[in-house]
């Protein structure tokens, strides 16, 4: 076993954990740990762009970060925080001009300006973009910048568990890949930027891992999850592997047919169409399926086809690769067979009513990017605002923590304590991974993502939740039998697959949990059986707690604003 001591530890090394970590470097001895790579992190599979209300175009001139932020609430179905809504959206021109002054290769008007594309539920085309790889673009910057500012990574860092003293953290315990040592980390501060865990669902556009590593360890630690029955949906992923269609893609014109060649959007949202938030786009797509008119019973076409040779290869090359390479189909001239599939968590690690954005009723944890519930995004998070909110809340926190200060003050002795119970926990529940006598993690983990798409995906029942809940519990139970060797630590992915597994099954459990209490449809959680809004009951955030015999349900309030909750119509 081996200690390390930093002022502050960023957990993840996707956009929000290198953004942070550029910042707190500045002064504080800052540590970031990944299990991957950097540059490997999920937020370089962002496609299409980061939205600022820039107004760059002819037709966008009008724009302002309040109608960027209007749009969000909408978007949001209402369920947002408005203030922190208002935040990220002022921020926002801010933050993509720095990114232009870090040298984020930004794809540009004739003008030289920074080019902007329409995206779902947007007023004005806003959404900056690097073709249709803007997250890789934005990754490499900020990863340059943080290498040229000496900040600290420990990658192929495995997050184990958290580590706390009298509610308050002090710093984490974690697993060396490559060497398979146990290694802890000490700090005053903990910033857990782990991403999204999109792969608690069989099918989904997120990378193998997106497992929820820092929302499992701060449940753990006693940190609810917020908001996780909203699951979002992203309306075209390539039929049979579920990879990303970018928006862009209908941004830049691209049409949605039935098999009756019919633009079906022009049912349900007939002025905004194909940009219709994700959430509406994704039940329509699935609703022409099931009621008879998807090609083979299963898929849509997005036809780009008219939008011309041209525009394609130099606006969407990657789109145009994906679908030749796994489709067999070049877009320049055939439509792309699509199907919605799990994209994004707008729900996560719960944060304080109106704290510091990211502060957690653990002293000295702070959670940011995906992984996190700042409530940005409500029920509903708009395309375009996820590499925006991990950008422009990885600069806040690390400012914000600059601000406060070191404050924290407990004993050596005391932290020593609680490391020598992390460490014996975690030989412990290693061993028992060695004598158990149960099933193999990957099977409990595709039974787990089985339920998750068939009981708990577009369209809900509570018939159908139940049935998940309950093969959830009981997967809880074979995993507590779970075998696996761990007596070589070194790369041993079987133990890296198991810990992951730990913390997906809490999430699924939860995410089944919340979506069996929320009896209405809001957004992402539609339900059958509930199949309106209902603002009288519901228009407040879900807050899950483990508590002995299961989990338990307390609600906190929505911060309301300057935008009435009404309606939703596009
Ligand atoms: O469709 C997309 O390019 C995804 C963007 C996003 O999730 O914000």
């Amino acid at each position: 076993m081996r200690i390390e001591e930093f002022d502050v530890v960023v957990v993840g090394a996707g956009l929000s954990g290198l953004r942070a970590a550029l910042e707190l470097s500045k002064k504080w001895n800052t540590a970031v740990i990944s299990k991957v790579y950097p540059v490997r992190s999920h937020s370089g599979a962002a496609q299409g762009g980061i939205n600022a209300a820039l107004g760059n175009l002819e037709e966008s001139k009008n724009d302002t970060p309040e109608g960027h932020a209007f749009d969000t609430v909408k978007g949001s179905d209402y369920l947002a925080d408005q203030d922190v809504v208002m935040f990220m959206c002022k921020e926002a021109p801010k933050i993509v001009v720095e990114f232009e002054s870090m040298g984020a290769p930004f794809s540009r008007l004739d003008s030289g300006l920074i080019a902007q594309r329409p995206f779902g539920g947007a007023g004005f085309p806003r959404t900056c973009y690097a073709g249709d790889r803007t997250g890789h673009a934005l990754l490499h910057t900020l990863n340059e910048q943080s290498v040229r500012h000496g900040v600290e990574f420990f990658n192929e860092y495995f997050l184990i568990d958290l580590i706390v003293v009298n509610e308050k953290i002090v710093g984490v315990i974690t697993l060396d890949v490559a060497k398979g040592e146990i290694v802890i980390f000490r700090a005053s501060y903990v910033i857990l930027a782990t991403g999204g865990f999109g792969r608690i669902f069989k099918h989904s556009t997120n990378a193998l891992i997106n497992t929820g590593d820092g929302v499992g360890a701060a449940f753990r630690a006693g940190v609810p999850m917020q908001d996780v029955e909203f699951v979002q949906f992203h309306p075209t992923t390539l039929f049979g592997t579920n990879i990303l269609i970018t928006e862009g893609a209908r941004g830049e014109g691209g049409y949605l047919f039935n098999t009756e060649g019919e633009r079906f959007m022009a049912k349900t949202a007939p002025k905004a169409m194909e940009l219709a938030p994700r959430d509406i786009v994704a039940r329509a797509n699935d609703i022409e399926v099931l009621e008879g008119r998807g090609f083979e019973d299963a898929y849509v076409h997005l036809d780009l086809t008219h939008l011309g040779a041209d525009r394609i290869k130099e606006r969407l090359p990657g789109i145009r690769d994906i679908s030749i390479f796994f489709a067999g189909v070049d877009p320049i001239e055939e439509p792309i067979p699509v199907q919605p599939g799990q994209h994004y968590s707008m729900g996560g690690i719960g944060t304080k009513f109106k704290g510091v954005y990211g502060e957690t009723d653990l002293y000295g944890l702070y959670t940011i990017g995906e992984c996190s519930c700042l409530s940005v995004h409500g029920a509903n998070r708009l395309g375009g605002n996820s590499l925006l909110e991990t950008s422009v809340f990885g600069r806040y926190i690390g400012r914000k923590l600059l601000e406060i200060g070191l404050t924290k003050k407990i004993s050596l002795s005391d932290v020593k304590n609680a490391e020598e119970i992390a460490l014996e926990n975690v030989e412990k529940l290693l061993k028992s991974w060695d004598n158990n006598t149960g099933k193999k993690p990957v099977e409990i983990k595709n039974a787990m993502g089985e339920t998750m798409n068939k009981n708990v995906g577009v369209f809900r029942t509570h018939d159908d939740l139940s049935k998940a809940y309950d093969t959830l519990v009981n997967l809880q139970k074979n995993f507590l039998n779970v075998k696996i060797s761990t007596e070589d630590r070194k790369f041993n992915y079987g133990l890296l697959r198991n810990l992951e597994l730990r913390s997906m099954l809490d999430i699924a459990e939860a995410t089944a949990y919340a979506a069996l209490w929320r009896k209405e449809s809001r957004g992402g959680h539609y339900r059958w059986d509930y199949d309106s809004r209902d603002d009288n009951n519901f228009l407040s955030h879900s807050m899950i707690y483990r508590v002995k015999d299961g989990l338990n349900l307390k609600t906190k309030p929505v911060v309301l604003g300057i935008f009435e909750v009404k309606e939703r119509k596009y």
